[in-house]
């Protein structure tokens, strides 16, 4: 069953036209991926689907129902949750502060407790380090911590936008362990990542965009034999 379906949709930042007729699926509980080279609009594609962005024609359905026209806040109370590249979390905060600022919406609120222990059970180092500033983190740790956060907004859609970048190859394995770890849980992932390797392993099934239109997609392990795939995006690495 699809729990997030986009039909034809289109994105602009004013005059600048980034996506087109964007057609993609979400599978329930499953980890689904988006792969494409820098600047070509994977980022705007999650916006879109959070409503921070409005899409100028297209529509998208989650859980059955219409979403394209509402305002970002009733998206996330409906279970949207998106964790943004680059790791931002609030320094100065201990762990488990960030963690409770990802538990606004009223269903996470009422969940509170269940998640985090749900997110100290997937990142038991985020139990040993609950009281410490989250400025002391190391830059895998501040990824499970932005992570974590996600998991607090009681997700049926967890967005996550390139969590591997610039980590360390043990940080990147850790994070794509979480990742499966949390899809296990029995949540939806949507995972954008230029580590393609990697990705085609842990989702089942990847879009891969090309100057803002879906240029291929298919289960993971076609794509990973697929002769421009290789070509292009698995050769260099
Ligand atoms: N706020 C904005 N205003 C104007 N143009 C923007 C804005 N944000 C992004 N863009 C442009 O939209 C295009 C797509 O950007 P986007 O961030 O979605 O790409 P991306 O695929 O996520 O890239 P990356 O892999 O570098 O994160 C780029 O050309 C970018 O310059
Ligand atoms: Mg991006």
């Amino acid at each position: 069953m699809p729990i997030l379906k986009l039909h034809k949709v289109n994105s602009s930042y004013g005059q600048i036209h980034v996506l087109w007729d964007v057609d993609l699926v979400v599978e329930e509980k499953s980890i689904t991926g988006l792969i494409g080279p820098n600047g070509t609009g994977k980022s705007t594609l999650l916006k879109t689907i959070l409503g921070t962005i409005y899409p100028s024609s297209g529509e998208i359905h989650f859980n059955g129902e219409r979403i394209d026209r509402l305002p970002p806040k009733e998206i996330v109370k409906r279970g949207v949750v998106y964790v943004p590249e680059g790791r931002r979390v609030f320094p100065e905060m201990t762990v488990e502060e960030n963690l409770n600022l990802g538990a606004m919406n009223p269903k996470a609120r009422d969940e509170r407790e269940e998640n985090l222990r749900e997110v100290y059970q997937i990142f038991p180092v985020l139990k040993e380090r609950r009281h410490q500033l989250a400025g002391t983190l190391s830059g895998g740790e501040l990824q499970f911590l932005a992570i974590g956060r996600g998991v607090m907004g009681s997700p049926q859609l967890l967005m996550i936008d390139e969590p591997s970048l610039g980590l360390s190859p043990i940080a990147i394995n850790n994070v794509f362990e979480t990742i499966r770890k949390i899809n296990q849980l029995g949540k939806t992932i949507l995972i954008v990542e230029q580590n393609v390797p990697r990705l085609l392993k842990i989702a089942s099934y990847t879009y891969l965009m090309e100057n803002g239109k879906i240029a291929r997609s298919g289960p993971s392990e076609i794509l990973e034999k697929d002769e421009y795939i290789t070509r292009s995006y698995l050769g260099i690495l």
